[in-house]
C-alpha cells in the first residue's frame, strides 16, 4: 500500500483489543461481518486476531484474510516462535498482510513478567524479525509497555528491529499513563534518535485510563506518528482504547491545526458504531463525542435558535457526515418557543402564534416532571389544550 505525503494510516483493532473488553466477544460470523463494514468504513488495516491464541480467533483471521480483499488485514504475535508461525498459517490468503509482533520493554514488565535482562529482550524481538521475514514483507513490532520503559532503551531496540527488517514500529501506551505533552515528547525523540526511522512508519496505539487516548494520538500525530491503531467506540481493554470516529474527525474538522487526512468514508462511522454496539452489546454512552446518541441532539432554548437559524453556530461537524440524519431537536425543560415551532413545522402542523406561545408553556410545565418528551407526549398536551388541533 502506498501512504500519501500527509495520509495518516488508520489501523482498527477492534477485532483484536477491542475484543479484549470484558464481555466483547465476538462470534467468528460477526467477525467476518464487521471486518467488511471496516473496509467499507475505509480503514487501511484490520488487526483480525491473534491466531495463536484460540482456534476460534485463527478461524477469524483465516475466514477474513480469504474474504476482505483490499484492506492489509493483520495478526498479532507475541515474540513466540508458534504465534509466528500460526499468524503466518492464517494469513496465508490475505491478498495484503502483515504480522504485528511485541515484547514488553518496561523495567517492571522485563522483570517481574518476562524475566528476561534487557539484551535477551533485544534479541528475542531481533530473533523473531528475522522468523517473521519469512513469510511476511510487512512487519509492525510493538515495544509494550513503551510509555514505561526507557527512552534510551526504546531506541537501542527499535533501531535492532528496523535493521533486521520490520517496516512499521509501534509505541503503546499500555496502560494509559501518559499524557499529552510527554507522549508528544517522547515521539519526537524517537523520530529523531531510532536509526533507520526515516525508512519505516512510526505508529501510536494508546489507552484510555487516563480519559486522554485520543488527545495523546492527536499530539503524536503533530510530532511525526503516521499510523494510528484505534477501535470504533474506542472499546478494548480496561477503559478502552483511543476511539477512531473521534481521531478521524479530529483530524477533518481541524484541518487548519493538523494537515494530515485519512481514507475513511466518515459517513460509514454511525453504522460501523452501530454494529460493534450491536454484535458486542456495549452500549454507546448518550454523549459519546461523534456517535453518541446525544452528539448532535440540541435542548436548550438558545442552542435550538441558533441552530434553526445556522447550524454553524453551536455544530462544529455536520451530522450527515458521520452518517446522522441531520441535528436532533430535543424538547424538554430547556427548549423555546423556536423549537416548538420547528417541531410543529416537522409534523405538519399550523398554529397561531398565541396557540404556540401556550403550547410552549404547556409543554414546560410538563417537562418539569420529566426527563424528556416525547412526539407522543407533545401530541397528547396538543389534544388536551389546543382545541382547534382535532381540525388540523
Ligand atoms: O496495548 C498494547 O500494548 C497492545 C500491544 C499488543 C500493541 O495492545
Ligand atoms: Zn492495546
Amino acid at each position: 500500500m502506498k501512504q500519501q505525503p500527509n495520509q495518516i494510516l488508520i489501523f482498527d483493532t477492534t477485532l483484536r483489543d477491542g475484543e479484549q473488553s470484558p464481555g466483547a466477544s465476538m462470534t467468528i460470523d460477526e467477525k467476518v461481518m464487521l471486518a467488511h463494514q471496516l473496509k467499507r468504513l475505509g480503514v487501511n488495516i484490520i488487526e483480525a486476531g491473534f491466531p495463536v491464541i484460540s482456534e476460534g480467533d485463527f478461524e477469524a483471521v483465516s475466514r477474513i484474510a480469504k474474504s476482505v480483499k483490499g484492506p492489509i488485514i493483520c495478526g498479532l504475535a507475541r515474540c513466540v516462535e508458534k504465534d509466528i508461525t500460526a499468524a503466518a498459517k492464517a494469513l496465508e490468503e490475505a491478498e495484503n498482510k502483515r504480522i504485528h509482533i511485541f515484547i514488553a520493554t518496561s523495567k517492571i514488565h522485563m522483570q517481574h513478567k518476562l524475566k528476561m535482562e534487557p539484551d535477551e529482550v533485544i534479541q528475542r524481538a531481533v530473533a523473531s524479525v528475522k522468523q517473521a521475514k519469512m513469510h511476511f514483507d510487512d512487519i509492525e513490532f510493538s515495544a509494550e509497555d513503551a510509555t514505561r520503559s526507557d527512552p534510551e532503551f526504546l531506541i537501542k531496540i527499535f533501531s535492532a528491529v528496523i535493521e533486521a527488517g520490520v517496516t512499521t514500529i509501534n509505541v503503546p501506551d499500555t496502560v494509559g499513563y501518559t499524557m499529552p505533552d510527554e507522549y508528544a515528547e517522547l515521539i519526537n525523540r524517537l523520530n529523531r534518535e531510532v536509526k533507520g526511522i526515516e525508512n519505516v512508519v512510526i505508529s501510536v496505539h494508546c489507552h484510555n485510563d487516563l480519559g486522554v487516548a485520543t488527545a495523546n494520538s492527536l499530539a503524536a500525530i503533530k510530532n511525526g506518528a503516521r499510523q494510528v491503531e484505534c477501535t470504533i467506540n474506542g472499546i478494548g481493554e480496561r477503559s478502552g482504547n483511543a476511539a477512531l470516529e473521534e481521531i478521524v474527525m479530529g483530524l477533518k474538522t481541524r484541518h487548519d491545526l493538523y494537515k494530515e487526512f485519512t481514507s475513511i468514508e466518515t459517513k460509514e462511522l454511525l453504522n460501523s458504531s452501530r454494529m460493534v454496539s450491536q454484535i458486542t452489546s456495549i452500549q454507546v454512552q448518550y454523549n459519546k463525542a461523534i456517535v453518541g446518541k446525544n452528539a448532535f441532539a440540541h435542548e436548550s432554548g438558545i442552542h435550538q435558535h441558533g441552530i434553526i437559524a445556522n447550524p454553524e453556530t453551536y455544530e462544529i461537524m455536520r451530522p450527515e457526515d458521520v452518517g446522522f440524519n441531520g441535528n436532533d431537536m430535543v424538547i424538554g425543560k430547556h427548549s423555546g418557543k423556536h423549537a416548538i415551532k420547528q417541531w410543529l413545522v416537522n409534523n405538519k402542523i399550523k398554529l397561531s402564534d398565541n396557540e404556540i406561545s401556550h403550547l410552549s408553556q404547556q409543554v414546560k410545565s410538563f417537562s418539569d416532571s420529566r426527563k424528556v418528551i416525547s412526539d407522543a407526549d407533545i401530541f397528547k398536551i396538543l389534544s388536551k389544550t389546543n382545541t382547534n388541533y382535532a381540525k388540523i
